[in-house]
């Protein structure tokens, strides 16, 4: 059986019997409480390596083979992981090679997990032959329903190996012709032009930081390293198993995993937001939280799995604070409202000893099961069992927000404007106004299938291709109803500037020209309406087109009275522009006038505050993220939530 024939929603998590060894008793007591809390689903040997192959070439199974048993004979499914993610000491002492070289061009020395190099051809040696063993023992294991490749890919190798595979990567990218590198990271600025690939290092503080078309294609070949070792290990499993694959992403901003999603079975992610932080409210954290789990689940427009979360706290917060009782209930119902396939813990049974001894987990140091946090998991544990008919619905959604990682790369890179240019941050604004009401709002990738959607949303689209381009004016052309904001089509793929003016390519669909754009210190305000609404941070000047349409104007500075935001019929569709930031209330208000205009089919519902409503198939959640009590109205309906409570209508 594969995971996606279960018919239960899994629920478990990371398992680490492994640090256990030697301790009587234990490994029967976690079964115990497991099957006590409803777990049906662990997975196990990511950090296992070590005590698999204690010495180079030297397997001993004996204690997996036990444990993947003991979990069978009990009902609990495994998620079985390669052991790529944390290697043993051996393996670095006599093979330095598989250690990372950092930017600074300092090498790692042994220790830590997740650092070693992805062009490493022994490291690939090494992990093909623990994979394939793995795989050939326990490929066609009843117990076994899919495969968890490494752990948290992630991060960027500077050695030798990796700068020469560099070179060829940007050769295969640049037709071999040096002259197309140059211009394409703008050489004769401080007299960069190069004349041989062997000139060019990767990006490096004590080298070329400047160059950001340099900086993104070290970025895209790093990223396009990790998927390459990652499909190398596929194959490694693939050889004698055709179980599903994944690896589990996170909500970094670092990786493109929009490039990642079509190589695993199932988008998998761990999911840690900052539960009651001291900067945003329990509703804000759950926004945060929600478009996630969106952009994930866009991904494949399928369900997805949360590959971790914790039941408690974390450990590796500045404040790690502990999750209010009824919280961890209604945020893992959240992720199963917006496509997840269950809910996984990261950790079954908490370590006794290192770094993450105090981290939250089903199973505390007291053993005993009597905990709250037990006593609230194994509740959910029934409430997952029950809704076993949620697992494989779907969710439509009429409108979209594009985020893209190299955009937001390409604006963390910029030098000007403000420092802290919060392009996730404007993302997520741009879904909370959306979604305050009560529809399902996809996160989509540049590439996407637009033509699924009334309404895309695009907050801080800097980086725009010609060929995004042309899908944007098609789309509009089309039907259908875009939203850009300032800094919409500054540059393309490779960071450099559009000529003849911003929004680059797209001049005539938004019926503007934005001519200048200013950061500002404190506010400035626009006026839609004869209602007033706050701006921060940035303000373009823009000038309409004679059959643009003004729908707000600014307050202050020596624009005040210019245009502030736009709209502007396109053919079969309509473009608006947003020149300012704006705060989530405007948007709010304007998304609720594109929404009617696009025909999106808004539900009849008054939510309090701190709910939130989601759709999976047929079934609607309202979620009350709030400590207290609220009330929502949906049809005519009324329903009172208690504090962090849900409903599942
Ligand atoms: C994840 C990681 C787990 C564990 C967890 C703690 O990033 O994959 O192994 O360390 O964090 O929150």
């Amino acid at each position: 059986m594969n995971i996606f024939e279960k018919k239960d929603l899994l629920y478990g998590g990371d398992y680490n019997p492994e640090q256990w060894l030697g301790y009587d008793g234990i490994w029967e007591q976690d079964i115990q409480l497991m099957k006590k809390a409803g777990v049906n689903c662990v997975s196990v040997g990511i950090f296992s390596w070590a005590l698999i192959e204690r010495e180079e070439g030297v397997f001993d199974f004996s204690w997996l083979d036990t444990v993947i048993e003991n979990l069978y004979k009990n009902g609990i499914s495994v998620i079985l992981a390669t052991p790529s993610g944390a290697r043993p000491p051996w393996l670095s002492q006599k093979y330095p090679e598989v250690l990372r070289v950092r930017e600074d061009r300092v090498k790692h020395i042994y220790g830590k997990r997740h650092n070693h190099c992805f062009t490493s051809p022994v490291y690939r040696e090494k992990t093909a032959i623990i994979d394939e063993k793995l795989s050939k023992r326990y490929g066609h294991h009843p117990a076994v329903i899919m495969w968890h490749i490494s752990n948290e890919l992630s991060g960027d190798c500077h050695c030798p190996r990796c700068q020469e595979r560099f070179r060829e990567w940007l050769k295969a990218k640049y037709d071999n012709d040096i002259e197309k590198l140059n211009h394409a990271w703008w050489g004769a600025f401080w007299s960069h032009h190069y004349t041989e690939w062997s000139q060019i290092e990767s990006p490096s503080s004590i080298g070329e930081i400047g160059v950001h078309a340099h900086v993104l294609d070290w970025k895209r070949f790093s990223n396009d390293m990790m998927i390459e070792f990652y499909n190398h290990e596929v194959s490694a499993v693939k050889k004698y198993s055709d179980l599903p694959v994944t690896t589990n992403f996170m909500e970094i901003e670092e990786i493109n995993y929009h490039k990642f999603e079509k190589y695993v079975d199932i988008v998998s992610w761990d999911c840690y937001p900052r539960w009651h932080n001291d900067k945003e409210s329990v509703y804000d954290t759950a926004v945060w939280t929600a478009f996630h789990h969106d952009l994930f689940r866009s991904m494949k427009q399928k369900p997805f799995l949360m590959m971790e979360s914790t039941p408690s706290l974390v450990n590796w917060n500045d404040t790690n604070k502990l999750k209010a009782p009824g919280l961890n209930i209604l945020a893992s119902m959240q992720a199963i409202a917006h496509g997840s396939e269950g809910v996984l813990y990261f950790q079954m049974r908490k370590s006794r000893g290192s770094f993450e001894k105090f981290h939250g987990a089903l199973i505390d140091h007291d053993g005993s099961g009597e905990t709250r946090v037990f006593g609230e998991a194994a509740q959910l544990g029934r409430i997952l069992k029950d809704n076993a008919k949620l697992k494989g619905g779907s969710s439509d959604s009429q409108v979209a927000v594009i985020y893209d990682y190299e955009n937001g790369w390409a604006i963390d890179e910029l030098c000007g404007l403000k420092n802290d240019r919060g392009y996730k941050e404007t993302c997520i604004k741009h879904y909370k106004a959306l979604k305050g009401s009560g529809i399902n709002v996809d996160v989509i990738g540049p590439g996407a299938d637009f033509s699924r959607y009334k309404l895309i949303s695009a907050p801080m689209l800097y980086m725009v291709p010609d060929s995004t381009a042309k899908r944007i004016r098609e789309y509009i052309a089309g039907g259908g109803i875009f939203v850009a904001t300032y800094l919409t089509s500054y540059v393309d793929e490779n960071d450099l500037c559009h000529l003849g003016g911003f929004p680059g390519g797209l001049k005539d669909v938004f019926g503007i020209w934005n001519e200048e754009i200013d950061s500002i210190y404190g506010e400035n305000a626009v006026i839609a309406n004869g209602s007033e609404y706050t701006v921060t941070d940035f303000c373009e000047r823009i000038h309409p087109d004679k059959d643009t349409e003004v729908i707000a104007t600014y307050k202050y500075d020596f624009y005040a009275g210019e245009p502030a935001v736009t709209r502007h019929g396109y053919n079969k569709g309509m473009a608006y522009y947003i020149g300012a930031r704006t705060g989530v209330d405007y948007l709010h208000r304007l998304y609720g006038e594109a929404m009617q205009k696009a025909g999106v089919l808004v539900p009849d519902v008054t939510l309090g505050k701190g709910i939130s409503m989601t759709k999976r198939g047929e079934y609607t959640f309202l979620m009350n993220f709030s400590d207290k009590a609220a009330a929502a109205v949906s049809n005519g309906v009324n329903f009172t939530l208690e504090p962090y409570g849900f409903k599942i209508i």
